[in-house]
């Protein structure tokens, strides 16, 4: 059984390399197109598996070319996939993607994903019995979320949730479920209605989110870090300085590191304070660092060897040795 379950999306993203992203109306020509997995959901997914997690996903893809690509590479690296249903009318997702050397843009096709109901429910629950944390994120119906992250917390897990893309505010009876917000810049501004531009105003985004009843938001700023504010505290953890090439995925292996660094802590132990949250941000940081210095979102993942070398070499203390 798996310690990790994620309820998410599956896209297959179509890359095109860019010298930069194009204007509204312009044509631009690429340097180089692929094919690969990706879908925030499956990408948090691989992260927190590479790591060496039990990990299980529960979604669905389309009776398709692309859904039995997204399937393999999941089976590849050894997550449960036999809560992932395959649609008999619907496409798999997409995900339209230019990647410039600074930055990219993204078009997502829901597809299958858009089609997650009660009966995926249904499939998760079964894993709450033995999972400790539930990763969340807003490429399925939200109403779909909102219940799962209801259903995940009263069971007892760590409910992280993602809110990626963000539409707006979140309801009042849906954040006080959820253990661990990890908004990035865009959507923390969204989600408070506040403009967040650096440290200062991240940390006051999150303050006024937290105050919604969330345990602790986890506002990720890139190469500025991530500020974490929880209902006693809120402190910055700084990034890791990186050379950069393609930052497609980069929260969702935050996110997986996120994951699997609270993975160590007991089932019920939810009520996350600085001195847990601090090494586990470090730890994310660092799996976010390592992903963004390979192009693909899944395929850039590391494992645990790798992200305990980097941590080695950056001289901070690896997983185990919290
Ligand atoms: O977070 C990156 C992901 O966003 C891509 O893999 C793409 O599929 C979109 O969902």
């Amino acid at each position: 059984m798996a310690d990790v379950v994620v309820l998410g999306s599956l896209n297959m993203d179509l890359v095109a390399e860019v010298d930069r992203l194009p204007q509204p109306g312009e044509t631009l020509t690429g340097r180089k197109f692929s094919t690969v997995p990706g879908g925030k959901g499956a990408n948090q997914a691989v992260a927190v598996a590479r790591l060496g997690m039990a990990t299980a996903i529960v979604g669905r893809v389309g009776a398709d070319a692309f859904g039995q690509a997204l399937r393999a590479q999941l089976k590849r690296d050894r997550i449960d996939i036999s809560a992932l249903q395959i649609h008999d009318s619907l496409p798999s997702g997409t995900a339209l993607i230019a990647v410039s050397p600074l930055n990219n843009q993204i078009i997502v096709t829901p597809g299958a994903n858009g089609a997650l109901d009660e009966n995926d429910l249904a499939r998760l629950i079964p894993y709450f019995e033995r999972a400790k944390v539930l990763m969340l994120q807003f490429e399925i119906p939200l109403s779909v979320v909102e219940k799962a992250t209801a259903l995940a917390y009263q069971a007892g897990l760590t409910v992280m949730v993602d809110p990626a893309p963000a539409y707006g505010p979140l309801a009042a009876d849906f954040c006080e479920y959820i253990s661990i917000l990890t908004p990035n810049q865009t959507e923390a501004a969204l989600l408070s209605g506040q403009s967040v531009t650096d440290v200062a105003s991240a940390i006051a985004a999150a303050k006024m989110l937290q105050q919604q009843g969330i345990t602790a938001v986890i506002v990720k700023l890139a190469e500025q870090g991530a500020v974490c504010v929880t209902a006693t505290d809120s402190f910055v953890v700084p990034a890791f300085a990186v050379q950069a090439i393609d930052t497609v995925g980069a929260g969702d292996a935050f996110n997986g590191g996120l994951a699997a660094a609270l993975c160590q802590f007991d089932r019920f132990n939810r009520h996350y304070e600085r001195a847990t949250l601090e090494p586990a941000i470090r730890y994310a940081h660092a799996v976010g660092a390592l992903a963004v210095t390979q192009s693909g979102a899944q395929s850039a993942m590391p494992t645990a060897d790798r992200v305990d070398a980097f941590l080695r070499q950056h001289e901070v203390t690896t997983l185990g040795q919290h």
